[in-house]
């Protein structure tokens, strides 16, 4: 068979549209730059991802979970260096106004956007992060900012986590949210945003032992990534080398082969005790963690860090999962390829025509197989239609009711990858999916 995988956005950003993943933000507006939207189905996706990495990072005795606040209190970002030191240089084009990333272009060639010579400015750093105001009053004291990484949330809670929890190092503690940039280029659909969700673990561990750490936290996200459904061969590492920011020791990238190319999509940092230490400094707070298992030495601990975007894991979820069979025959058909523990929709349930008889048994099959999976329910339109749409979705399993289900009490099972059909009794319905997908 001819296969056609994913060779660019657009189509992907068409099938997202189209189909209720994701829609502009703002839309009846005109959009907002680079804010997106998760429709329905999106939305399932996204849930279905967010709870695979929390079981998978925290349902494990040494990881326990936060929800930190978004506001935090403004020194925090002093301590963290995200005030001085979170900025990108950026030039704008004299003539046409356009803004980029000085560290992007190539300065001395004329504007990307209108080609005029010699039009840029002198490169000055611009700060990342949104700043907001607290309370009625507007001046410089109540200034707040979104914050521009869930990280720190988790270390300002590190003491009441480590007091709480009881917890002997190494511990982690694991924190989903959001988390806000100023982007001056941002795009690429959902690659790079202003508005996005991080999936953040720090793992306090005693210094001296990061390398060991690491190798630990580098095998399990990897796997994960593959867990996840990922081809193994648009996975690679990228290592920073000595190209590393300025609180780490050791860093490493976990990249996509997305349809822009190779880029990041998860970041595993060795952050030494840069957090905590400016924490302790700043706050003027004892954040020393004593070593009962090391004669009572107190120190501050070295945190191993592990930092995946949600959205951008779902883009590679999307793009990964993306197949066209057949391109431009009678048979063409798309078809979003999902691990079942991701696909929006687990099953969908059609009777063959609108016809009591048929949706009566059609209705009950799918009260009974909600109660565990997210399922729709589709009577409009011919059956092949109908299993072609459920492809493009990536819906695992179409049940279908028709008359002989009023003869046999059974329904027929299409699988979305085989198309082969299956007769299986309704009775034996539930367990028949339970089997397939193993939850
Ligand atoms: N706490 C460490 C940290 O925030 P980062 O490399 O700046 O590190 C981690 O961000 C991850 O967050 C990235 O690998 C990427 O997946 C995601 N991310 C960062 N900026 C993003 C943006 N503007 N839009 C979407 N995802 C973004």
């Amino acid at each position: 068979m001819d296969i056609k995988k994913l060779d660019n956005m657009q189509d992907l950003v068409s099938l997202c549209k189209r189909r209720g993943f994701i829609f502009q933000s703002s839309e009846i507006y005109g959009g907002l730059g680079s804010c997106w939207d998760y429709g329905p189905l999106g939305v399932e996706l996204k849930n279905n991802i967010k709870d695979s990495w929390w079981k998978a990072m925290t349902y494990r005795e040494e990881v326990e979970g936060v929800d930190a606040s978004i506001l935090m209190h403004p020194q925090v970002w002093k301590a963290s260096g995200h005030v001085d030191g979170f900025s990108d240089p950026l030039v704008d084009c004299k003539e046409c106004k356009s803004r980029f990333r000085a560290d992007k272009i190539d300065l001395d060639a004329p504007c990307p956007s209108c080609k005029a010579e010699d039009s840029f400015t002198e490169p000055r750093d611009f700060n990342l992060m949104f700043e907001t105001t607290m309370g009625p009053v507007k001046d410089s004291g109540s200034t707040v900012y979104l914050r521009p990484e869930t990280a720190q949330g988790i270390f300002t809670n590190f003491l009441n986590v480590q007091s709480t929890m009881r917890k002997k190092l190494p511990f982690g503690i694991a924190q989903i949210g959001k988390a806000f940039r100023n982007e001056i280029t941002p795009g690429n659909f959902i690659f790079r945003t202003r508005e996005f969700e991080q999936m953040e673990m720090q793992y306090f561990i005693k210094p001296g032992t990061q390398d060991e750490a690491m190798k630990k936290w580098k095998e399990i996200r990897w796997q994960w990534h593959l867990d996840q459904g990922l081809d193994e061969d648009k996975l690679r590492w990228h290592d920073h080398g000595s190209e590393l920011a300025h609180y780490a020791d050791a860093a490493f990238d976990i990249e996509y082969h997305f349809p822009i190319g190779w880029d990041e999509m998860e970041g595993i940092h060795s952050r030494t005790d840069f957090d905590l230490g400016r924490h302790a400094e700043h706050s003027g707070k004892n954040l020393n963690y004593v070593d009962q298992a090391d004669g009572n030495k107190k120190y501050i601990p070295y945190v191993l860090e592990t930092s995946v975007g949600c959205d951008r894991h779902l883009l590679a979820i999307l793009c990964n999962a993306y197949r066209v069979e057949n391109p431009e025959t009678k048979e063409e058909r798309v078809v979003m390829g999902f691990k079942p523990k991701m696909a929006p929709i687990k099953v969908a349930i059609m009777p063959l025509m609108k016809k009591p008889e048929l949706e009566t048994h059609a209705r009950s099959i799918l009260e009974d197989l909600q109660k565990n999976y997210k399922c729709e329910y589709d009577v409009a339109g011919s059956i092949g239609k109908r299993y072609r749409r459920q492809d493009e979705i990536g819906t695992p399993y179409c049940i279908t009711v028709d008359y002989d289900t009023l003869e046999d009490n059974a329904v027929t099972v299409r699988d979305r990858d085989s198309m082969a059909q299956e007769r299986v009794k309704i009775s034996e319905i539930r367990q028949y999916i339970l089997n397939k997908f193993g939850f």
